[in-house]
């Protein structure tokens, strides 16, 4: 079985009139101009919702976005067009567009830039991948033991890598030490005391997944989705899920379902203290949903997460596994962090989770949503497990 919480203090319609960053809604009119820009397929599972007694599980399959095999691009290209347009309008009396971003001539008016990022791996790969685009500079931070080929994807990409020992937590420390002391550009996806608006950003960037479902299953008023699964990490995919649905729909949005791997799992912690307030879980932090084994929630999503997320619930590697194997079955190939939403799905249809799967309400008729947020990023692990 797994821990879970449902949300105490759930409220489909929030004040969030202090969130402003929320009214953005160039995310996706920016991403379709940038070069090798394709919506991601939405695929349908019919034999898998079967088997389960679903009416319908629908895939939005981000293991292709812009060939680097995980949707953080969104985030991190989002970030740095912002980042630059609000030096660039600082600076001069033109307006800074996104035809600007790709325009060589806009972006040798402004000094050269290094960036730099803390990552498990694919936030650092959508970093250096922006960067590598724009001809600047990236500095990547990683845990030491992270695997070879997500730090050879990143190198790949032109950018320095740093190995630190110790967590992602511990990365994100050190990159904003060493970005203060050499002048660079910090494009975290996390949020810290002093570090608040760069994440926002991301998490606006991420939302480009939701609108790219517009106008079906996300149709007007009511969405054709009873069920999203939203992994977190720092909570950054968590946040712009949870943001697109409340702000579309209010009490028609769909249940919100977020899922940490089980010694990582901040968000239901902060959820179960219910002091208002974010927490580490103090986990052990050994998964293999590496991009998800984050122990400090980002202070941009949280405020979103715990007024509307429903449900909270974390889940063993055992159940990810099972996962990868139910997407490779259906020609889907899903990565360690990629399969957490269908890890959780499935670990909801253990017979000993009957009673919490009745009491969401999720039955014969409930459609669900789930996000594939990576493809093979290790392809050594992905094979050997897909193996096995
Ligand atoms: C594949 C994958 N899925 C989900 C996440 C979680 O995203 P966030 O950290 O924004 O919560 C990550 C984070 O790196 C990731 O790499």
């Amino acid at each position: 079985m797994f821990d879970y919480a449902f949300n105490p203090n759930l409220n489909k319609n929030p004040d969030w009139s202090e969130f402003e960053f929320l009214n953005n809604s160039d995310m996706l009119e920016f991403h379709k101009t940038l070069d090798g820009y394709k919506p991601t397929p939405l695929r349908s599972l019919p034999k898998l919702a079967s088997k389960l007694g679903l009416k319908e599980i629908l895939v939005k399959d981000e293991s292709k976005r812009f060939g680097i095999k995980a949707f953080k691009a969104l985030g991190a290209s989002y970030a740095i067009y912002r980042y630059l347009k609000n030096i660039y309008e600082n600076k001069f009396a033109d307006e800074f567009t996104a035809a600007s971003f790709k325009d060589p001539e806009a972006l040798k008016k402004l000094a050269a830039i290094t960036f730099t990022a803390a990552t498990d791996g694919n936030h650092g790969r959508a970093v250096a991948w922006t960067a590598n685009r724009l001809k600047q500079k990236a500095v990547i931070y990683m845990p030491a033991n992270t695997a070879p080929s997500r730090i050879e994807n990143i190198e790949g990409e032109n950018a320095t890598v740093v190995l630190v020992e110790g967590s992602f937590d511990d990365c994100v420390a050190q990159c904003a030490k060493d970005a203060e002391a050499n002048g660079w550009v910090e494009i975290a996806d996390t949020a810290y005391p002093g570090y608040m608006e760069i994440p926002k950003y991301i998490m606006l960037g991420y939302s480009s997944i939701l609108y790219e479902l517009e106008p079906k299953p996300n149709k007007p008023n009511k969405p054709d989705i009873d069920f999203v699964f939203a992994p977190a990490g720092v909570g950054g995919i968590a946040a712009a899920i949870t943001s697109y649905y409340i702000k579309h729909y209010q009490e028609n949005s769909p249940k919100i379902i977020c899922v940490e791997p089980r010694d990582s799992d901040c968000y239901l912690a902060s959820i179960k203290a219910n002091t208002g307030k974010a927490i580490s879980s103090g986990g052990a932090m050994e998964t293999m949903m590496v991009g998800l084994a984050c122990d400090i929630p980002s202070l941009v999503a949280w405020p979103i997460i715990k007024d509307g997320i429903d449900f909270f619930m974390n889940c063993d590697d055992k159940y990810a596994v099972k996962a990868m194997h139910a997407y490779h079955a259906e020609g889907i190939t899903s990565g360690e962090s990629g399969s957490a939403g269908l890890a959780a799905l499935l670990a909801l249809f253990d017979k000993d989770a009957k009673a919490v799967r009745q009491k969401l309400g999720m039955n014969e008729d409930s459609r669900i949503l789930l996000i594939n947020t990576e493809g093979d990023t290790d392809p050594i692990n992905y094979k050997k497990i897909i193996e096995s």
